[in-house]
């Protein structure tokens, strides 16, 4: 049977005490003893692979409590598995849903009862190597409703979250990427929602200065994961090439997103640009 939208898959690990409470995360007996700074919550938005899964596991190994938002709960559940017991919650999302938004931010509170970080990380390149008169408006559509429009959701749940919550605050980490800064051939969508994702970044840090929520972007440049298995072999060059390129270990990069997200809020890495050191980007190839 279907589920609806947004609704908690599993409780993952869910540790219950002897009166039937849920322990806070950070609280959980099968956890080292945690200090509150350590004992924050974060959503991680496409925590079953790549980037996303690194970065969940990177903080609930920190002492994080993260709530883990994908369409697929299969590799949700996969990602679960490699997360400390009793630090993690599920939520089938779909971030281009606002009902599915709202309901994996509402879960996400009732399982750890704050937000104090999003990591603001899933995405699709869509059809790339097709050019701009030939993309079906269904094509761009579907980059800019998870890209863009998925992020901005998330955003606003979070936003939402993080100004009412007492102590107030929190900070929100959107992924952007390379294509954040300049294209790759033939492709638009992706390019065009990688750069408006910028002017998200600015926005929200400018409005979250009240309401001390800090907001960062980290622009990626080929970690190796899904979505840049094609570097391996070969990705188009401006100059029409077809060049293998090199990655780097989504490690380095959740290890980036965990500083980020570690300082005092009083403290902000605005951007962050982390890439394969030898790929095509400096110098202009
Ligand atoms: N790898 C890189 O070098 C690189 C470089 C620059 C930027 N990035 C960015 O990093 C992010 C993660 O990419 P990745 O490299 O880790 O690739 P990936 O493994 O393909 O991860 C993409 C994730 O986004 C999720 N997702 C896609 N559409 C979604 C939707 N509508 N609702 C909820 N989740 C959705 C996917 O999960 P489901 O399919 O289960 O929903 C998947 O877990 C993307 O925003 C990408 O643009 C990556």
């Amino acid at each position: 049977m279907r589920r609806a939208r947004g609704d908690t898959l599993c409780r993952v690990h869910n540790t219950r005490m002897a009166d039937g409470r849920v322990p806070r995360a950070g609280r959980s007996p099968t956890l080292p003893d945690m200090t509150e700074r350590e004992s924050k919550t974060a959503v991680v938005t496409g925590a079953g692979s790549g980037i996303g899964r690194a970065v969940a596991v990177e903080l609930s190994r920190a002492g994080w409590s993260v709530a883990l938002a994908g369409r697929r709960p299969e590799t949700l559940a996969q990602t679960a598995a490699l997360v400390p017991e009793g630090a993690s919650l599920a939520v089938r999302t779909d971030v281009s849903q606002p009902e599915d938004v709202a309901g994996l931010f509402a879960a996400a509170v009732e399982r750890f009862g704050r937000v104090d970080l999003l990591f603001n990380n899933a995405g699709t390149f869509g059809p790339g190597g097709v050019p701009v008169d030939e993309l079906p408006y269904e094509a761009w559509r579907h980059v800019v409703d998870t890209n863009l429009n998925g992020a901005f959701l998330c955003a606003q749940a979070a936003f939402r979250q993080m100004k009412e919550q007492d102590p107030q605050g929190g900070r929100i980490i959107n992924n952007g990427s390379i294509s954040a800064h300049t294209p790759r051939p033939l492709s638009v969508a992706y390019t065009a929602t990688k750069h408006a994702l910028t002017g998200l970044t600015k926005s929200l840090s400018l409005d979250g200065r009240p309401y001390r929520i800090a907001v960062g972007q980290i622009d990626i440049g080929n970690a190796a994961t899904d979505m840049t298995r094609r570097m391996e072999t070969g990705a188009l060059q401006a100059d029409g090439s077809v060049v293998p390129e090199p990655v780097m270990d989504v490690a380095d990069v959740a290890r980036t997103v965990r500083h980020m997200a570690e300082l005092p809020l009083e403290a902000n890495v605005q951007f962050a640009t982390v890439l394969a050191t030898a790929m095509p980007y400096v110098g202009r190839g």
